[in-house]
């Protein structure tokens, strides 16, 4: 029988004992960035140290033929993480930042069909590569109205048409946090003939993915936001689609034959992820990722979950016992994410220097949390919220991470 896993779950991340410069940390920052697991640490180390020769079957030299074997495991770890149909839907990248424009630059719009609209609660790292593109004329952008804190879906029903291309919906905002309603969202854009793209960066580190039947037809998450290197991440794109997408990041190993063509040239790209994956690729990074994903699904999907709904209530009731602040959410929808914005009270203080008495006030410790806009700036526009502060989880935070930060903050609060 397999042990029951213990939360917080801390020993695979070494920074929460080692701390800054002689001061504990109290990491209330996974949303930006988890900290990092040993294990993946490990497996990133391993790869470069022993087998950083060359990959992505350029050369066919024996070590080469390892990195490859390698890199391929990595993949078909991705897709079961992801809940892919196959390993060949699995693009890597190096986070939901790169996945998007790789997505939004090969997306195959026509001039009939040229619409996208996005949540209201999207991440400029997904709002950004299709404004671009707005600008350009290409595409035509929309962005759905906010109801609450979430999406306002009878008003979504409303905007879609014929020309809706695409519609992108981040399952977990890294503003308000909580979950949307992504399967309502896919199934009036499918009934519209629009493809749906989901950004799961905040989602994918505590939720099965479950690629498949998600409702999307491709989306992407980073890897260091899960507890594996910096510069990791996944872009998932249904078969159907990714057949149609046009290679956008091109260059060495994309390419299946170049021929001469009347006075130029003709390429032809490969098909699958082979066509997203150009240069020289991080083996080391995704060979790493896929550790951290065995990490997690050894600890299982639920019993995550459950960790992360426990420490939000727990987060939610104890902030909003606290004056001079306001919770933003219902702790229902809360729990089901894994971070708690909230805003000062009739602007009783700036989150930016709560931030700063946080770093610089005790001596023996400090406490990591994000104040500002969170480079969700359609969220801030929509909502009229300037800037919040978040305290956003993971697997490794505890009851006491959240009973040392609110006593910070009665603190601070004391000497307003
Ligand atoms: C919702 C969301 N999408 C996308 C990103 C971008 O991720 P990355 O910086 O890893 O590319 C973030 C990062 O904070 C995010 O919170």
């Amino acid at each position: 029988m397999t042990k029951k896993p213990v939360f917080p779950f801390t020993k695979e991340f070494p920074a929460l004992a080692r701390g800054l410069g002689g001061r504990k940390m109290i990491y209330l920052d996974s949303a930006c960035t988890a900290l990092k697991m040993r294990s993946a640490a490990g497996a990133h180390n391993e790869l470069l140290l022993h087998l950083g020769g060359c990959g992505g079957r350029r050369s066919s030299h024996a070590l080469a033929r390892a990195v490859e074997e390698l890199y391929g495991g990595a993949r078909a770890d991705a897709a079961v993480f992801t809940g892919a149909q196959s390993p060949d839907e699995i693009i890597f990248t190096s986070g939901a930042t790169e996945a998007a424009n790789i997505f939004a630059g090969g997306f195959p719009f026509t001039p009939e069909k040229n619409e996208v609209i996005l949540s209201p609660l999207e991440h400029n790292s997904v709002f950004l590569p299709f404004y671009n593109l707005s600008k350009t004329g290409k595409i035509k952008l929309k962005v759905m109205p906010l109801k609450g804190f979430k999406p306002d879906i009878k008003a979504f029903a409303r905007m879609l048409s014929k020309r809706t291309a695409l519609v992108c919906a981040a399952r977990a905002s890294n503003f308000f946090g909580g979950v949307i309603d992504l399967k309502s969202i896919a199934e009036l854009a499918r009934q519209a003939g629009a493809a749906v793209f989901s950004d799961d960066a905040q989602y994918a580190p505590t939720h099965p993915v479950g690629a498949a039947s998600s409702g999307a037809d491709a989306l992407a998450f980073s890897g260091h936001k899960l507890g594996a290197p910096f510069g990791t991440g996944v872009l998932w794109v249904k078969k159907a689609l990714l057949n149609r997408l046009n290679p956008f990041k091109v260059g060495g190993g994309v390419v299946k034959s170049v021929e001469r063509s009347g006075s130029g040239f003709e390429v032809e790209y490969l098909r699958d992820y082979q066509g997203f994956e150009a240069g020289i690729q991080n083996y080391a990074g995704a060979f790493a990722m896929a550790r951290a994903f065995k990490t997690l699904s050894a600890l299982g999907h639920e019993n995550i979950r459950a960790h992360m709904a426990e420490i939000v209530s727990y987060a939610y009731e104890r902030l909003s016992a606290v004056r001079k602040i306001k919770v933003l959410g219902e702790p229902e929808d809360l729990k089901n994410g894994a971070l708690l914005p909230f805003v000062p009270a009739g602007r009783a203080f700036s989150p930016a220097d709560l931030n700063i008495f946080l770093n610089t006030y005790y001596k023996d410790r400090f406490i990591a949390v994000r104040t500002g806009r969170h480079c969700a700036d359609l969220a801030s526009l929509n909502s009229g919220l300037a800037e919040t502060a978040r305290l956003s989880f993971f697997v490794y935070t505890s009851k006491r991470d959240i009973d040392v930060f609110i006593s910070a903050l009665q603190k601070y609060l004391s000497f307003l």
